[in-house]
């Protein structure tokens, strides 16, 4: 699957680049053999929803590790992000910041909105690990507009910290930025060496892996062209791709290829974003996806999350079924976390979960 002069060369590029240490790597990749077995493919899962630095793991981790490097080098002290209130991304940076002893300032739209005297879910958590909150309404106007209110809010918020001396750190929604987007070309580089060194191991024909701001997305395109794989890629659509979104990735990953040094271009129409599996919206759960977290669940006791890896899953469950994944194949469910949703609003969690609809 990976070449080894290839794997020592990109190893290389990453040495000179920021990292803090804030989760637990490699994350366990394993396979899944009561759906290997019905389907007559190999199934594996990469447990990204492991990567820790607490229970509650996910994507951003790896991200993180590279941008609070960036901002610790630079001596910022306060990390400015956004995302909804039930984020993810919001979560792991408010929990990598302690571990970091930086202070964590999230700017978070209520898509869905939350009961803010009795926080639930990821909102909870920031609570928790002491996140200074704002939260920006929905109701008037869209989710856009309140995404710029809650940029511009967000903008007197850093002036006024640093007018106070303080160095402020903004991190984009999802960690997607060039410095973000490292993260998921050093965790191809992670995938590639596990499956070097166990003999019993596949290499994959198609990775599955839900898609948001894209910095994940990015992160892989930019890894599988620096380390010359040629995997199907399948990003599932949660409910945010908009125009010109894929144009957007691929000057992502060609940014995080430039931060190591490796020039290359990364065509837009290199990649397909599967679109059909993104259900009734962003933050919305669909029959389809309740299924498939509660079959992974009970076959297998792995959780996902409602309205990111769950849409993914049933993507990839879909294919199994459709015959698209060719009997025999190999494939891979990038599993980046989300489990912490379930414990969020009911609109969240939606009513079909608890319905035995199998
Ligand atoms: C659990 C989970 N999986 C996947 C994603 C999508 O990752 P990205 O934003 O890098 O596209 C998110 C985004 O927040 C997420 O929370």
């Amino acid at each position: 699957m990976i070449n080894e002069q290839v794997v020592k060369m990109a190893e290389g590029l990453f040495k000179s680049i920021p990292r803090e240490n804030i989760g637990f790597f490699p994350t366990p990749l394993h396979r899944l053999s009561k759906i290997s077995e019905r389907y007559d493919v190999e199934v594996w899962i990469k447990r990204d929803d492991l990567t820790g630095p607490s229970i509650f793991g996910g994507n951003k981790t790896r991200k993180l590790e590279f941008l609070l490097g960036e901002a610790k080098q630079d001596s910022r002290d306060y990390i400015i992000t956004y995302g909804a209130t039930q984020s993810n991304h919001a979560m792991q940076t408010s929990i990598a910041c302690r571990k970091l002893g930086l202070n964590a300032v999230l700017y978070l739209v209520a898509v869905v909105p939350p009961d803010e005297k009795w926080p639930r879910g990821n909102l909870l958590l920031d609570r928790v690990m002491g996140a200074e909150v704002h939260i920006e309404p929905c109701s008037s106007g869209s989710a856009n507009e309140a995404r710029s209110r809650a940029r511009s809010a967000a903008a007197s918020r850093i002036r006024e910290l640093e007018d106070k001396g303080h160095r402020c750190y903004d991190i984009p929604s999802g960690g997607a930025s060039a410095t973000g987007t490292l993260g998921y070309v050093e965790a191809l580089l992670e995938l590639g060496r596990q499956v070097k060194q166990e003999d019993d191991l596949p290499g994959f024909d198609h990775v599955y892996q839900a898609t948001g701001s894209g910095g994940t997305l990015a992160g892989l395109l930019a890894g599988k062209e620096l380390l010359q794989l040629d995997f199907e890629l399948v990003p599932v659509d949660v409910g945010l791709v908009e125009p010109g979104f894929k144009e957007d990735i691929a000057a992502l990953a060609e940014q995080a290829l430039s931060l190591l040094g490796a020039g290359r271009s990364i065509a837009p129409d290199s990649f397909v974003i599967e679109a059909e599996h993104a259900g009734p919206g962003y933050e919305i759960p669909s029959i389809e996806s309740s299924v498939a977290l509660k079959t992974l669940a009970r076959e297998e006791g792995i959780l996902v999350g409602p309205v990111y890896t769950a849409k993914a899953l049933s993507a990839m469950f879909a294919h199994l079924e459709s015959g698209r994944i060719k009997k025999g194949s190999r494939v891979l469910f990038w599993h980046t976390g989300g489990a912490s949703e379930l414990f969020a609003e009911a609109e969240i969690v939606g009513d079909d979960i608890l319905t035995f609809a199998e």
